[in-house]
């Protein structure tokens, strides 16, 4: 069984994360994502979320992709994470291109997918607090 994993806050959950998570599964047959915690995002990334971790990794769960969910709470959890769920493929949008290539090294292929034109979880909460600029 080839296993897939990716990474993401998922916040506001958007048809740029299901594209993502669509993709992904293509790539095998098991896709674990690893949704990142409230702390993370707040101490480690400095992004507040809208939606909370626990309903986050619900939504996540419940994308008919996606076969396990995981927290996210620290950069380097990646290398563990592959061997410890023995993963195949680790996935990103091509907004993270280069920055995860190290896992190669780990016999893990690395993809980068192009992103969804047009859509981000800032800009959702950027176009609801100025509707008229949008
Ligand atoms: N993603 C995508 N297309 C988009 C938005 C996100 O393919 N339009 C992908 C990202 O590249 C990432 C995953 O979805 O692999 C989760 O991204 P996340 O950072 O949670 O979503 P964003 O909408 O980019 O959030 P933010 O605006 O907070 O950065």
């Amino acid at each position: 069984m080839k296993k897939v994993i990716t990474y993401g806050t998922f916040d506001l959950f958007h048809i740029g994360h299901l594209n993502l998570l669509r993709r992904a599964k293509e790539l095998g047959d098991y896709l674990i994502v690893a949704v990142s915690t409230d702390r993370f995002n707040l101490e480690e990334k400095g992004k507040i979320c809208a939606i909370s971790d626990v309903d986050r990794m619900e939504i996540v769960r419940a994308i008919r992709y996606v076969d396990e969910v995981i927290p996210e709470d620290s950069w380097d959890q990646k290398v563990k994470d592959c061997k410890k769920y023995g993963i195949d493929v680790f996935v990103m949008g091509d907004d993270w291109k280069g920055k995860f290539d190290f896992l190669k090294d780990e016999g893990v292929e690395v993809v980068y997918l192009p992103r969804t034109e047009g859509i981000s979880s800032t800009k959702i909460k950027h176009d609801l607090k100025e509707p008229a600029k949008k």
